[in-house]
């Protein structure tokens, strides 16, 4: 697989999947040479715009008939279990879009099916690559703010997502599995893997089937506690989508990440800002450029794990452990108590 352009295929031409075209695009080392979707009219429609020739609907038939190196799978949930086995029944990397499944039974057999084909897997989880994340955490492991102690991870807004992608409305697990699990990843990147965790949910906005909101209070094997909070029900002028606001502090020093995308950085030396807000892809749009930059260095950083260079950031084993705290929070507030990771995870 080293070396030259790495062939790529995109299977789901949903919402979500224009961005990582739109993304492969402009990384260097890695081409979408075949698109896929179960509906003919967005596959079509995406190989014309993309200027992909080889377009399907069956996933198998794809994989038969196409010259791959690697696949990227851009479903939602349900799809991505029997999608990314398939994948590497022909031994190729795949990429998956996060939650990585629906249970932790599925998850568990789909990084199995990556080991025992011996490709690398990784979790489109790019929260974690957007620029005040990839800082912050460049300034942790430079021991900037000394231990990280105390964390707060909070995104919050009021901003209408069920325009673009009607079935959040619908699934029954909703912002802890489609956002949580976003921010529980960057809280397990930075401040180190959790032991135990409490949280608390709510459905404020009407006619959403699932929970809009939810606190939660995890403690860190280090000792250090970090605080995530995500409402899709807020109402906050200005409108501060999709910005994630962060605070971390050590015990030398405060990392700040304002919603303006500012990061200040407060030592004992006094306070330093700089801007972490990234261009906007040439066929990006504000606010979402956040996303679409990040999306562009998590597809950079995949070209290194396929030419060798790198290690999945994150790999669906890690990815494991995000999961688990994900579906571990539905427990905790449904049985009102603090969950043993350690025991969650030994019960699956
Ligand atoms: N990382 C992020 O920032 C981010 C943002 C939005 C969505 N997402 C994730 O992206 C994923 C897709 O979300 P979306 O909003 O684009 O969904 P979507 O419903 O718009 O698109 C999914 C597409 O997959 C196709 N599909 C489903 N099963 C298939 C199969 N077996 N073979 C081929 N095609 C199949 C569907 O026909 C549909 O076109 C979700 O997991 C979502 O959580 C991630």
């Amino acid at each position: 697989m080293a070396g030259g352009i790495k062939r790529g295929a995109l299977i789901g031409c949903g919402f979500f999947s224009l961005n990582h075209l739109h993304g492969w695009q402009d990384v260097r080392g890695a081409q979408i040479v075949a698109v896929c979707d179960l509906d003919s009219h967005k596959a079509e429609a995406v190989g014309r715009d993309f200027g992909v020739e080889a377009v399907f609907t069956d996933a198998e038939t794809m994989l038969a008939q196409t010259n791959l190196d690697f696949v990227d799978v851009a479903t939602t949930p349900p799809s991505h279990r029997a999608l990314v086995e398939r994948v590497c029944s022909h031994g190729l990397a795949v990429i998956c879009q996060k939650p990585i499944a629906d249970t932790y039974e599925d998850a568990k057999a789909m990084v199995d099916a990556a080991r025992s084909a011996g490709v690398p897997f990784l979790i489109h989880e790019n929260f974690r690559w957007q620029m005040g994340f990839v800082r912050i955490k460049a300034e942790l492991d430079a021991g900037r703010i000394g231990t990280p102690r105390f964390a707060r991870l909070s995104f919050r807004h009021g901003f209408d997502v069920y325009a673009t992608q009607p079935y959040l409305a619908t699934i029954e697990r909703f912002v802890l599995m489609d956002l949580g699990i976003h921010l529980y990843d960057v809280a397990r990147h930075l401040m180190g893997e959790v032991d135990h965790l409490a949280c608390e949910t709510a459905s404020l906005r009407p006619g959403v089937a699932g929970e809009d909101s939810f606190t939660s209070l995890l403690r860190h094997t280090s000792g250090a506690v970090s605080l995530v909070d995500c409402s899709f029900a807020s109402t906050i002028h200005p409108e501060p989508f999709p910005a994630t606001l962060a605070w971390i502090e050590g015990d030398k020093g405060t990392l700040e990440l304002t919603t303006d995308l500012c990061l200040r950085i407060h030592t004992a030396d006094g306070k330093v800002a700089e801007s972490v807000d990234p261009p906007v892809p040439a066929w990006g749009e504000r606010p979402w450029h956040t996303i679409q930059d990040s999306v562009i260095r998590f597809q950079s950083h995949v070209v290194d794990v396929l030419n060798g260079t790198a290690d999945p950031q994150p790999s669906g084993r890690d990815n494991l452990n995000t999961l688990a705290l994900t579906l571990a929070s539905y427990d905790a507030m449904q049985e009102r108590r603090m969950i043993d990771m350690a025991q969650w995870q030994e019960q699956q």
